[in-house]
């Protein structure tokens, strides 16, 4: 698992692990087309905020194999970008990839290169983006392991594992990281309703390492909180705003409030692409709102009588002052957050 990737670039394509099909069967997609890549966002085939970002860039990547000279080849990373850019709003990741992409297709093109040199450059900086962030996760990881006790458990909520990054993960990297260093970690993982990321994903991982995964049902959390078993609540993140307000999975939040009410340190773990520092706060960040019927169908099977309403907020915001420290790849910041100024925060 140390080298596991869910995503791999192939020279005239990329492929994904097809996720909605963990734990049952691992397939791999292959995508020859930045239309291809932003099918398999949407439909939740890839998913987790760095690893959106990843794919993104895989994808633009892929816009520029096609014909035509120079300006030609710009338009079509931009038309990608846009595609791209509309699949899921909530992870800043995304953006941020696409910005990348383009702002090192656009200086290509200005400064006169050959259609050769655009794709290369292009390849480089996608590939770039997918190797820095495992490396962000490897750093932060050891930064959040210092958090841990030798002999802990920590309850986490959908998957910020190798599968929704580049690789290593984020809080399940710091887990990993924690294992690394000698310290015996064992992970209670919210099943995650409705998508299951972490009875489907965060089990299908951690059971492959061998780190022991207890799941349990979202509503779970508060009991076992206050039985004093947990040592820390570890989440990832998709976007967290200047004054370190927080979105991530639905029913984040929640287990937040029942950190704090139960004393328990509740942390953020997110690589420095997921903070956008022009955002103040967390009231603007934008939430998907995903179909209600991946709430009411499960596996085909329809378990609300017809007619009734659902509600699917895919994300919610955890405000900072429910954050005992954001975890990024420059170190642990503690509150007041000022993600907008170098530094982030006291450190
Ligand atoms: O809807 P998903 O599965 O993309 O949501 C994923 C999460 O909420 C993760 O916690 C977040 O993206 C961080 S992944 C390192």
């Amino acid at each position: 698992m140390t080298d596991f990737s869910p995503i791999r670039w192939l020279g005239d394509a990329v492929e994904v692990l097809d996720q909605r099909e963990l734990p049952w069967r691992e397939v791999w997609i292959r995508c020859g087309t930045a239309d291809e890549v932003a099918e398999c966002i949407r439909s939740m085939a890839l998913r987790g905020a760095p690893l959106i970002g990843i794919a993104a860039g895989y994808g633009v990547a892929l816009a520029v194999r096609g014909n035509g000279g120079p300006a030609r080849l710009r338009e079509a990373a931009e038309a990608a970008a846009r595609t791209l850019g509309a699949t899921r709003p909530t992870a800043v990741n995304l953006a941020w990839a696409l910005e990348r992409m383009l702002r090192v297709v656009s200086a290509a093109v200005t400064s006169g290169r050959d259609p050769a040199t655009i794709r290369r450059r292009a390849e480089s900086e996608a590939t770039a983006i997918h190797e820095e962030d495992v490396a962000m996760n490897r750093r932060l990881g050891r930064h959040g392991a210092e958090l841990l006790p030798a002999d802990g458990t920590v309850l986490t909520h959908c998957n910020a594992g190798a599968l929704a990054t580049g690789g290593w993960g984020t809080a399940l990297g710091v887990v990993r990281s924690a294992v690394e260093a000698g310290k015996r970690v064992r992970v209670i993982a919210d099943e995650t309703r409705p998508y299951l990321q972490g009875a489907r994903l965060t089990a299908w991982e951690l059971v492959r390492d061998g780190i022991p995964v207890t799941v349990i049902a979202d509503g779970m959390a508060g009991s076992i909180l206050r039985t004093g078993e947990v040592h820390a609540v570890l989440v990832g993140a998709d976007r967290i705003a200047a004054n370190g307000d927080t979105a991530n999975k639905i029913g984040t939040y929640p287990l937040a409030v029942l950190a704090r009410r139960h004393q328990v340190p509740f942390y953020v773990a997110a690589p420095s692409s997921t903070l956008d520092r022009n955002l103040a706060d967390g009231s603007r960040i934008p939430i998907e709102e995903r179909p209600a019927d991946e709430l009411c169908v499960i596996r085909g099977t329809r378990m609300t009588p017809p007619g009734t309403a659902a509600r699917h907020p895919a994300f919610d915001v955890t405000p900072a002052e429910l954050i005992t420290a954001v975890i990024t790849e420059d170190g642990v910041f503690r509150p007041p957050f000022a993600f907008d100024r170098r530094g982030g925060g006291r450190g």
